[in-house]
């Protein structure tokens, strides 16, 4: 595996699948599969390579268990290539539709046409990480309608190759790093042995629209045009890692708090500095807030992905609910 350099997502695919990749035959004619979303509380931003989907640096994420996530069904009784997303046909000229069928076209002969019904928990492209549960429970499905009996690790491979955070969606539990593998593309993720009874998330959406810069078009441009993102991201990204493995082992809040805050901050640091801005007038009111009862002591933090939501964790899910009680929580462990 070491000596083989792959130049395409087909090359990786071949190297991973190996036997099973020599008949692309559907041993099902339909394979259905869960995937929850997860969060990051140290973020991926930015790719070493677009087209072997390599990131730039590790990163690590929470699970949200069964309570949000995506369920794709997989169909070979069709004549045409259909995509339905939460009850509504998908059309083939739009982008969703390509992007998901070209990843599909990776794994079949183009005469196999399938019929993809996905049902999302949350919101779509709003920044609640619905495209890594999407891109992962597709893959879990392929691996049921093709038999390919494959490990966590190899289809966090083959999840990558569609969306970078559909890796760590391969697991539905606990905490998950995908480690970016520097001698070769095979970047995977594996989960992580800590748990935290009681961490808790608590979800604020604070709409239901679609992003206007996707978060594959912002860590472009991040990386095109912020130094602070050239110069300082993978430093911090390494300085980060190794505080939230002492904060998960030890159970530390304080440590925990300040590490995912400070990681999410630095992240929408190079963002803004290229001109990229997720946040909205609910996102600072929301991180203003936070920081007030911290202040006070009180046990709660927030990370941000590429969008204006704010995720909320605390050790103490009564907490989440006592100061934001629209909030939608999720009990992680
Ligand atoms: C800010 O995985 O959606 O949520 O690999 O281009 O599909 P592509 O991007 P995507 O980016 C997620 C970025 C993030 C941080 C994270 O989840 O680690």
């Amino acid at each position: 595996m070491m000596s083989f350099n792959p130049k395409s997502k087909s090359d990786i695919i071949k190297c991973v699948l190996k036997e099973q990749s020599k008949e692309w035959i559907p041993r099902k004619e339909v394979a259905q599969a869960y995937a929850s979303a997860n969060f990051a509380l140290i973020k991926y931003w930015g790719k070493e390579s677009e087209e072997l989907m390599i990131p730039k640096t590790n990163s690590l994420s929470v699970s949200l268990a069964k309570e949000f996530g995506t369920t794709t069904k997989i169909d070979v009784n069709t004549n045409r290539d259909r995509f339905i997303l939460n009850k509504v046909e998908i059309s083939s000229e739009s982008s969703e539709f390509k992007k998901l069928f070209n990843f599909i076209d990776l794994f079949r002969y183009k005469e196999l046409p399938l019929k993809i019904i996905s049902n999302n928990d949350l919101s779509t492209a709003s920044g609640l990480a619905t495209s890594a549960s999407g891109f992962a429970s597709i893959v879990l499905a392929l691996n049921k309608l093709f038999e390919w009996n494959l490990t966590k690790e190899k289809l966090s491979i083959l999840a990558r190759l569609g969306s970078v955070s559909a890796s760590r969606s391969i697991y539905s539990k606990g905490f998950v790093e995908l480690v970016k593998n520097n001698n070769t593309p095979y970047s995977f993720s594996k989960q992580l042995n800590y748990t935290w009874e009681g961490l808790s998330v608590g979800i604020l959406q604070f709409n239901t629209l679609k992003k206007d810069v996707s978060s594959s078009k912002g860590m472009k441009i991040t990386a095109r045009n912020s130094i602070l993102y050239r110069e300082g991201w993978e430093k911090q990204v390494k300085y980060d890692l190794k505080n939230i493995h002492i904060a998960l082992q030890e159970q530390n809040w304080s440590l925990f708090q300040d590490t995912v805050q400070t990681n999410a901050l630095a992240m929408h640091a190079t963002a803004i500095s290229a001109g990229v801005i997720y946040w909205s007038y609910d996102t600072f009111k929301t991180i203003k807030e936070v920081f007030k009862l911290q202040k006070k002591g009180v046990h709660i933090c927030f990370t941000e992905d590429a969008g204006e939501h704010i995720k909320l964790f605390s050790d103490d899910k009564k907490i989440i609910e006592k100061y934001f009680p629209d909030a939608r929580i999720v009990e992680l462990f």
